[in-house]
């Protein structure tokens, strides 16, 4: 009220109201002009997500039985092809993911269904169309597909193994997360969920130097979320390529061990690398629940310390269970890029953050891998007590061949009492003598 004198007057009363609805309508069109202004921005800049465990709930909900969902409206998830489209996500990671619990036993297979379940996905919906390059990436862009570009989250997905990698690489797969909560026999994870593979100096065992090695020789992006911070920085010191966490946020603003500390962030910067952040409520405000002001606040945070340059987004909708008020699901991007652009982020550098940083992250790896084209595939292995697993056949050395005649599934030639082998060589060798 201006006065009492003017409250009751009739003319003061629609001076108010004149106000009051101008004020409504400046409100209204701000917002409306500032949307706009997002809208246009992911128009030409849509989102590449560096992180989303949908193949995994196809496998917790349907068994990965495809033709039981829809995925144009999925209720029970918080990702699906009507939310991809309303937030602007023209490329999406899919994580490969399978738990920790498969290390040692199937792990491998159950990565081959999840690969095959992504595949199917991205060839039965139009929506979708699978990438393996960035020059597909960019291509799928102007096609208007949501781009899946298939992503194995923890190295026990490849079991000790480069052929198996490779193996992976020539089945689309273009990044791997060296580990998930649990260790590898060759990498450290942040988490110690899992009590297996504790050893000094496991941060990077000298095949995990070359599992980095044959992942830059081949072109498949090194992955360091989830891994021990000791191995991030041993990785960071080794990959001849920029790297990604694919779904880590700033520790300094929420000290989860699986976010990144300031250190490590400017080693990352020296890598050329990229940080996509996560929405997790928890990773985010430490608690259960979180806004997008906290979010933008590891923005602003990683910002100050590297650039804008060196952040992504990586969501991970469906791989944890509570979202920021605002972010509940993929539709909701945009709602982040405004907050950032209320807090002067240029559009160039959101330009950068929405996609640009990943595509320059990708090439790079991609440059990499072709100066390398001459290299022949490594052919380094696991030294066998590396690997405390009852399930692997261990194979007799190359040497041995030839002198026993066939080996039974379990034998394992190096626990062999040396008395045995010369009695079987013996034996072996009269066989062979008598029928000739
Ligand atoms: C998705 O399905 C639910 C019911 O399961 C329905 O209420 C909703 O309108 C659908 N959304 C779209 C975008 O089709
Ligand atoms: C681990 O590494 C440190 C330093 O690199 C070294 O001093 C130590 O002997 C190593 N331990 C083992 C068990 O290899
Ligand atoms: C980085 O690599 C150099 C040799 O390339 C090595 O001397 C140094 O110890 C490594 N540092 C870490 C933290 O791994
Ligand atoms: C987010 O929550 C904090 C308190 O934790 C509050 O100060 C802030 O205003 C909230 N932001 C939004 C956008 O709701
Ligand atoms: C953004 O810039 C404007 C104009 O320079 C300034 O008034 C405002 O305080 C800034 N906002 C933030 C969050 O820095
Ligand atoms: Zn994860």
């Amino acid at each position: 009220m201006f006065s009492a004198k003017c409250a009751f007057s009739s003319i003061c009363l629609q001076t108010l109201m004149n106000l009051l609805l101008l004020s409504s309508l400046c409100h209204f069109i701000c917002g409306y002009s500032e949307r706009e202004r997002v809208h246009n921005l992911m128009s030409r800049y849509p989102l590449i997500d560096g992180h989303n465990d949908l193949p995994l709930k196809l496998r917790i909900l349907q068994n990965n039985r495809l033709s039981k969902v829809d995925l144009h409206n999925i209720s029970k998830v918080a990702t699906d092809i009507h939310r991809l489209r309303a937030g602007r996500v023209q490329t999406q990671m899919f994580s490969v993911y399978v738990m920790c619990g498969a290390q040692e036993k199937d792990a491998v297979r159950l990565t081959l269904e999840q690969i095959d379940v992504v595949k199917r996905m991205c060839s039965e919906y139009e929506d979708f169309e699978l990438v393996t390059s960035s020059q597909e990436l960019r291509k799928s862009e102007t096609k208007h597909k949501i781009a899946c570009l298939m992503s194995i989250e923890g190295g026990h997905s490849i079991d000790s193994s480069l052929p198996a990698l490779r193996m992976f690489y020539q089945l689309g797969v273009r990044s791997m997360a060296l580990t998930h909560t649990c260790n590898t026999p060759w990498a450290e994870s942040s988490s110690n969920l899992y009590g297996v593979y504790q050893r000094q100096n496991n941060s990077l065992t000298y095949f995990g130097k070359a599992v980095v090695e044959e992942m830059n020789r081949l072109g498949m992006i090194v992955d360091l979320s989830h891994t021990s911070w000791d191995t991030a920085l041993a990785v960071l010191n080794h990959s001849i390529a920029p790297v990604i966490f694919s779904h880590s946020s700033s520790y300094s603003i929420c000290n989860h061990e699986r976010n990144v500390p300031d250190w490590l962030l400017r080693e990352l910067k020296k890598n050329r690398g990229l940080i996509m952040v996560n929405l997790y409520s928890k990773f985010i405000s430490c608690r259960d629940k979180a806004n997008i002001s906290h979010v933008a606040d590891h923005f602003d945070h990683i910002k100050k310390v590297i650039g804008a340059q060196s952040i992504g987004i990586g969501g991970d909708y469906e791989g944890a269970v509570s979202f920021p008020h605002g972010l509940e699901d993929v539709s909701k991007y945009p709602a982040l890029i405004q907050e950032l652009l209320q807090r002067n982020w240029t559009e160039t550098e959101l330009a950068d953050v929405l996609r640009r940083n990943f595509l320059r992250v990708f090439e790079d790896v991609e440059r990499v891998r072709n100066q390398q084209s001459s290299n022949p595939p490594s052919e380094a292995q696991i030294p066998v007590e590396e690997v405390q697993n009852p399930c692997r056949l261990v194979l007799r050395p190359p040497r041995q061949r030839g002198q026993l005649s066939h080996q039974s599934p379990s034998s394992r030639g190096e626990h062999r009492p040396p008395g045995l082998l010369l009695l079987a060589s013996v034996l072996l060798l009269s066989i062979i003598i008598l029928t000739e």
